[in-house]
């Protein structure tokens, strides 16, 4: 029998992660981002990493073959824009500083590290999909990050 939900939430909540927003240009050029914990290195040789993005989100889609993203690893001062990127709203990158990475995804400005990726598997992971990058660039700075731990942002002493 599996665990109910709750429970399985609760303890996962027990997991300190590391809040990232994960960026990409849209079919229709439109830059967009999604708050996401769920995201793992996966591979050295090649160097490859992995996102878990729920089959409901806006942006699920989004994610193709080829297409380049990149995971935006908040600094411990960016709880407002992991907020931002976690609801839905037509101008998501309003105030927020951002600049193409080489690959063209969205670099946003003050995270403590960017990790560019091309889209190279897409695997089912129950109600998520499992996406696997490349990682093309990757770009890092000074600072302490965001974290999520039972619920609620954290940081690190
Ligand atoms: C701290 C935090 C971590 C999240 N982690 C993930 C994640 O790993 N994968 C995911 O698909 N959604 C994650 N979400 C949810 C999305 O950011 C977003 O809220 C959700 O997709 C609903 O928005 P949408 O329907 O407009 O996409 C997280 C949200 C928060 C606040």
């Amino acid at each position: 029998m599996p665990v109910e939900k709750a429970e399985f939430r609760q303890a996962l909540g027990h997991f300190a992660a590391a809040v990232t927003v994960v960026t990409l240009v849209r079919d229709d050029d439109v830059p967009a981002g999604i708050t996401v914990t769920a995201f793992s290195s996966l591979s050295l040789e090649p160097p490859l990493a992995l996102v878990c993005i729920d089959k409901r989100a806006r942006l699920h889609d989004q994610f193709q073959i080829e297409r380049s993203f990149a995971v935006n690893i908040l600094a411990d001062d960016q709880e407002g824009v992991s907020r931002r990127f976690a609801q839905s709203e037509p101008d998501q990158f309003r105030e927020i500083g951002w600049n193409p990475g080489p690959m063209g995804a969205p670099l946003i400005q003050g995270t403590i590290c960017s990790i560019e990726c091309r889209v190279v598997d897409l695997l089912p992971g129950g109600d998520h999909t499992i996406i696997v990058g490349e990682v093309e660039s990757t770009r890092i700075r000074e600072g302490k990050p965001l974290l999520y731990f039972r619920g609620g942002y954290a940081a690190l002493k």
